[in-house]
Parts: structure tokens; C-alpha cells; sequence
């Protein structure tokens, strides 16, 4: 159902301002930055990653995953700069469904530039035309404003609000789904830019 070429060749994308390229194993001190950030992981319910080890491992698992064909992790990359400013993953492809959960990070200095609606308007534009997906969905802690607001930027709505549903460090913690349809998206194109 959904177009599985998009798995032969890494497809590396841009708009803009950004570039989305594949994730190297040596990006790992750039994650290992962004994912043992206080700012960053406040709403994440992830583990902190306290050694670069950590984040090598991460993306060793990221790259197993687009060889299995369940999912796709993007470095972003400033184009002025060259600079990594964070990362944006579809994970947990379905293939029956054509559905994928979306995850993703920014760098603090690079929050209010519009950066990650900017991602977001390109790799979901290519969820859509590209990988065929019909639908997208992502999990957030309800209180954590700035994804929301990502997300209801583009279309997402609020499907779901779980009481109490995730359990980390000692905490049980809410969470939402948001989900988005292709035809809820806003900034629908009809072709995705290619590097
Ligand atoms: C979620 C996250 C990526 C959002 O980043 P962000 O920079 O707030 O999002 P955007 O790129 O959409 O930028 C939006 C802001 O940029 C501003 N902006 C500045 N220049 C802009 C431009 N050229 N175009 C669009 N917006 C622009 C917008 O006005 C908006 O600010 P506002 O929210 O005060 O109105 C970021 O907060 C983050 O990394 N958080 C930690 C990780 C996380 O929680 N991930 C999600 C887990 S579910």
C-alpha cells in the first residue's frame, strides 16, 4: 500500500532554509547535545543519553529501522551554517495502515525561528506524496505547548487525551495523541524538493 522505493535510496530533502539528510553515526555528539538537554527533554519521557555510547547505539537503531522499512530519521540541517539543529523521525511505519507516528527535536537555540514548522511543511508533504501515507499521528505530553502548537499548525487534531497512561522515572505521566489525515493538511503540495 505504501511506496516502498522510498526505502532503496535515503531520500535526502530540503526547502528553504534546511536540509534533511540521513542520520550518521557521526552525528552522535550533536544527539547526545539534544537529548541530555534539560530544555529539550523536559516533556520527552525519554532516557537522557549520558554518553556519546548512548547516542551511537540510538542511531545504530534508527538506521536498523529504515532497513526494516518501519521507519526514517532525518538529521536537519541549517544550510547557512551546516549547522545540526535536531532531528525529525517517522516511526512505527505500518504498512497496512499507510501510518506513521512523527518525533522530533530542535536544538534551544534554534527554537521561534520557524524551523520546525518549515521541517514539518516538507517531510510530511513528502509522507504524503512520496511514501503514500494516508495518515500521520504523535503522542505528546499535554503540556508541552510548543509541539502542540507545531502540530495544530499543519492540521493535526486532538484524538485522544490518556489519563495516566506512561510510566517513567518513578512518574506516571498524561499523554495525548494528535493525529492528521491527508486531507487535514494545510500546506499540501504536489511535489516534495529533492537534494
Ligand atoms: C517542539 C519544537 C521542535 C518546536 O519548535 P519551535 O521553534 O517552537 O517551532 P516552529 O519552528 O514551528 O517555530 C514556531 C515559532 O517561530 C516563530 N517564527 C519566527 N520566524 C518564523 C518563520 N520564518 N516562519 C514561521 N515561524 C517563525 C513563530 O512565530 C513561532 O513562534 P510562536 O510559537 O511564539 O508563535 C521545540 O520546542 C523542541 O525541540 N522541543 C523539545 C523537543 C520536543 O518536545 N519534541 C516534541 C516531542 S512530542
Amino acid at each position: 500500500m505504501i511506496n516502498e522505493s522510498v526505502f532503496e535510496n535515503f531520500p535526502q530533502l530540503e526547502s528553504e532554509r534546511l536540509i534533511f539528510r540521513e542520520i550518521k553515526v557521526s552525528d552522535a555528539a550533536d544527539i547526545q547535545f539534544i537529548r541530555s538537554n534539560d530544555q529539550v527533554m523536559s516533556y520527552m519521557e525519554r532516557p537522557k543519553h549520558l554518553s556519546k555510547n548512548d547516542s551511537e547505539i540510538f542511531i545504530l537503531k534508527k538506521k536498523e529501522a529504515y532497513r526494516n522499512k518501519k521507519g526514517i530519521y532525518w538529521a536537519i540541517i541549517e544550510k547557512s551554517t551546516e549547522e545540526f539543529i535536531g532531528d525529525f523521525a517517522f516511526g512505527n511505519i505500518i504498512k497496512e495502515n499507510a501510518r506513521a507516528e512523527i518525533g522530533y527535536t530542535l536544538k534551544p537555540q534554534f527554537w521561534g525561528k520557524g524551523y520546525m514548522k518549515e521541517t514539518m511543511v516538507s517531510l510530511i508533504n513528502f509522507g504524503f506524496n512520496d511514501l503514500k501515507l494516508h495518515s500521520f499521528e504523535a503522542d505528546v505530553n499535554p503540556e508541552n505547548e510548543n509541539s502542540k502548537k507545531a502540530l495544530i499548525k499543519m492540521g493535526f487534531k486532538k484524538e485522544a487525551y490518556f489519563r495516566e497512561n506512561l510510566f517513567f522515572n518513578g512518574e506516571f505521566f498524561d499523554s495525548e495523541v494528535y493525529s492528521l489525515l491527508e486531507r487535514d493538511f494545510i500546506y499540501h503540495k504536489k511535489s516534495t524538493n529533492k537534494l
